[in-house]
């Protein structure tokens, strides 16, 4: 959606925007070239192997600031800067195309390495492999619970805890293998998406909804008051609804329980919403991002 995104960060010359989820850059440059070269762009990317992609993408632009870095170190980062507040604030959710397909990051369900989905191995300790063998039943029904309903996670659960009693579970094509056999017909997997039971794992092990929470929190803490914008994008179900939760309670500020005659936590509204529903990628933009943008929604809101 990089119109849209465009439109909604609604972008100036001369602008600091922060971008905390680079990627492949593909917003990026196009943010850097709007912004010109008396902009800043700052750019976040937690993945090493995706930033060093990202620094070539954006090798001859002016002012790029790009860190390694999880999007909720943006205050550090800015302070690193010298920057107290920015123009526009990009949060573009999940993992990038590349990682979901190279056969070595395990991501894709058919991957023959070692089961992993850690996003930065130098900064996080544990892996999917790990978790998978060192979960009790009643953890891994919790963790599949974000992308299942409780009978499908319950059952899958129980097919994880009777298959690495048989043998461990070394990679994604073997987990994958495990949940289709434990998954009934009319559910069956048809590959064009993230397979949900992998994709909690993935989430689990990269703590996403936390970050994803927290990133938001940062990212309106952070935008210049009465003009900086936010622009968050969401693929899947668990990422909606804490963006949604997320950014209304920024919008109302007071968090007291509605039985309180009078505000107690002296909370202020950071945030006004400008998307009143979240906007789905429309035709044009499906043939120019692909169909796997299908469940893609974007969010937008304006500092107070
Ligand atoms: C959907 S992609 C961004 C694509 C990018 N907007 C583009 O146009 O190329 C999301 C990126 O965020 C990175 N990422 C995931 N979690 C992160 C986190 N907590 N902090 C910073 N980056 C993160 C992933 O490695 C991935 O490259």
């Amino acid at each position: 959606m990089l119109e849209e995104v465009l439109h909604w960060l609604d972008l100036r010359p001369g602008q600091t925007v922060v971008d905390l989820t680079v990627g492949l850059a593909g917003h990026g440059r196009e943010i850097v070239q709007r912004i010109g070269p008396h902009g800043t762009y700052v750019g976040l990317e937690w993945d090493p192997e995706t930033m060093a992609l990202a620094r070539q993408a954006l090798q001859d632009a002016p002012n790029v600031n790009l860190f390694s870095e999880n999007m909720v170190e943006l205050p550090s980062v800015l302070a690193t800067l010298g920057l107290q507040h920015v123009d526009g604030v990009l949060l573009d959710a999940g993992p990038n195309l590349w990682q979901l397909t190279a056969p070595h990051r395990s991501l894709a369900h058919d991957s023959d390495v070692g089961l992993d989905m850690r996003m930065s191995p130098a900064t996080q300790t544990v892996t999917a492999a790990q978790v998978v063998a060192e979960a009790t039943e009643a953890e891994l029904r919790q963790i599949l619970r974000v992308t299942l309903t409780e009978s499908e996670a319950r059952r899958i659960a129980r097919a994880i805890v009777r298959a690495r009693e048989r043998e461990p579970i070394r990679t994604t094509r073997q987990l994958a293998e495990i949940i289709l056999a434990a998954t009934p017909p009319p559910a069956k997997y048809t590959g064009r998406m993230p397979m949900p039971a992998l994709l909690a794992f993935r989430i689990h092990v990269n703590a996403e909804i936390d970050n994803l929470r927290d990133g938001i929190r940062a990212a309106a803490s952070a935008l210049r008051p009465g003009s900086g914008r936010l622009v968050v994008l969401t693929f899947h179900s668990a990422e909606f609804r804490v963006c949604r939760q997320v950014m209304k309670e920024l919008a109302r500020g007071c968090i007291c329980p509605p039985r309180m005659v009078q505000c107690a936590c002296g909370r202020k509204p950071r945030l006004r919403l400008l998307t009143s529903r979240p906007l789905a990628p429309d035709e044009d933009s499906l043939r120019r991002s692909g169909p796997q943008c299908r469940s893609c929604r974007l969010h937008a809101a304006q500092a107070v």
